[in-house]
């Protein structure tokens, strides 16, 4: 048994927590037996998997950890996010991550490679988050790491032109349908906030619609009924915005054609854009009627709108060519960030070159950057690309998304929890609610209490998913199967206690 076990350290670790009853005490000499194997184990380098460090908390946490059921500790994260508390506001630099509205302290992370993060007190987590959709690869992925080192060598930044720029450029004009030409930024909310002043040049107007519960960064004009932190943290609105910034945000409800309609008859000829997440990933995952875009597409062609697709999440998740492709439905611009930064930080916006050949200097809208297409962004972004390229990545991204929301859906079923699931690309999620959820009113039906207590439980056994029931899911190429069945495992575990 022990040579089965230091062949296949997994499984017998998987046989034995599924074997065991959640919280029951272990009899002494099973727990003898776990501690001699996981020790033996961890000689051969490969058990460190879902285990808390015996260093954090004594030997008995290194005995308890052989069962995934038994849960983790965290003291050194609560220190030091103690201490973050008194020097950065909520101890963090975005605020979903203080898990506000989950309940408990965040961890600390301390190092990430492929599907897996690791914190502070050595506990591993299966990570569904990946840095909030970048690390499509897997974190840390080897050959992104080794190109960037090489760039790193050369300099930073450059303040300059670079070549990179243009690769990555040719990489996003060839992959995206809309885009005819790109510029660069350092993040989704500075995309967002030149896209937004683009419209409205390239128009001549100022009114812009926008959907509840979509998320399109943290500028003023977007902070109208947004989605993700926003809606995580109840506040609909922020102070400090000014009135007359959001006076020409119109919001509509998502799925809904006829709302959109109303608000262009009601404003004929003043209407600059319409500004959507082509797959909704800011208030939980909602999927859209393909009915519902192309209406939209229609609808901005014949009112002389600019469409815009945010695809800031789906761009390069969903399909290589985004959401656009994935819909075969083309927006007139779209802006982009996360996995075209392959986990650096880069935004972008771009689309028809009649439409972009108004950004300064090539024409008056002025919007410019520090850092923007500097070379290791620059140099992340490319490599990334050149992986997703390779033949079957959103197939198997795909595959692994259906995988997981299925076995969760079914699970909750099994346990009498109300639940629906979807998934797009490697981006999916799910509610606590009887589905089905197509807009930000439906998803807020679902249960945050239970959301709150489910999300804490699976962390606390290993797998880390976003604190909030406001935010996607991610899948990585670097998820394996054994990932996945582990998680359906735990949240097996987890449901019979909702
Ligand atoms: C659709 C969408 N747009 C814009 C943003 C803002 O991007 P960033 O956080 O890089 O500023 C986000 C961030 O999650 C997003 O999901």
């Amino acid at each position: 048994m022990l040579c089965v076990s230091l062949c296949r350290p997994k499984k017998l670790f998987f046989l034995y927590f599924s074997c065991q009853p959640l919280h029951s005490p272990l009899p002494f000499p099973t727990m003898k037996f776990i501690a001699a194997s996981a020790a033996i184990l961890a000689l051969c380098g490969n058990v460190s998997a879902f285990t808390p460090a015996a260093s954090a908390t004594g030997s008995s946490t290194a005995m308890r950890s052989a069962v995934a059921s038994e849960t983790y500790t965290f003291t050194k994260s609560n220190e030091i996010f103690e201490e973050a508390k008194t020097l950065m506001p909520g101890g963090v630099s975005s605020p979903v991550r203080a898990f506000k509205s989950v309940g408990g302290n965040p961890v600390v992370f301390d190092r990430v490679k492929g599907a897996y993060a690791w914190d502070v007190d050595g506990n591993k987590y299966i990570d569904y988050v990946g840095t909030w959709g970048p690390a499509i690869l897997g974190h840390a992925d080897d050959d992104v790491l080794d190109a960037v080192k090489k760039t790193m060598d050369k300099g930073t930044s450059f303040g300059a032109p670079c070549l990179l720029e243009n690769l990555l450029a040719k990489e996003v004009i060839a992959a995206v349908p809309s885009v005819e030409m790109v510029r660069f930024t350092n993040s989704g909310t500075e995309a967002c906030m030149g896209m937004i002043r683009l419209c409205r040049a390239y128009t001549g107007r100022e009114k812009v619609i926008k959907f509840e519960g979509c998320y399109h960064g943290h500028a003023d004009s977007f902070l109208v009924q947004a989605g993700s932190g926003v809606a995580t943290l109840g506040l609909p609105d922020s102070p400090g915005v000014p009135a007359s910034a959001t006076k020409a945000t119109l919001c509509a409800e998502y799925n809904n054609l006829d709302a959109v309609k109303a608000i262009f008859d009601e404003n004929k000829d003043e209407i600059a854009a319409v500004i959507l997440e082509p797959v909704v990933g800011n208030s939980g995952f909602i999927k859209p009627d393909k009915e519902f875009l192309q209406g939209i597409r229609d609808l901005c062609t014949e009112n002389g709108a600019v469409l815009v697709f945010d695809e800031v999440m789906t761009g390069f998740r969903v399909a290589y060519g985004g959401a656009q492709q994935y819909f075969g439905i083309t927006p007139d611009l779209t802006t982009m960030g996360k996995v075209i930064g392959g986990g650096l930080p880069v935004g972008a916006y771009g689309g028809k070159k009649e439409i972009m050949e108004m950004v300064a200097p090539a024409g008056p809208m002025y919007q410019a950057g520090t850092l923007s297409g500097n070379p290791l962004a620059m140099t992340a972004g490319i490599e990334t690309m050149k992986k997703l390229q390779q033949p079957g990545v959103y197939e198997e991204l795909e595959r692994k998304s259906k995988k997981l929301v299925d076995g969760i859906v079914e699970t909750a079923k099994k346990h009498g929890l109300p639940i629906t699931g979807d998934y797009a690309g490697g981006m999916f999620g799910w509610y606590f609610v009887d589905g089905p959820v197509k807009n930000f009113a439906q998803a807020t039906k679902a249960d945050g209490a239970k959301f709150g207590k489910w999300h804490r439980m699976m962390l606390e056994r290993g797998v880390y998913l976003a604190p909030s029931m406001y935010e996607a899911g991610f899948m990585s190429m670097a998820h394996t199967d054994e990932d996945i069945d582990r998680t359906i495992a735990i949240a097996d575990e987890v449901m019979s206690q909702l």
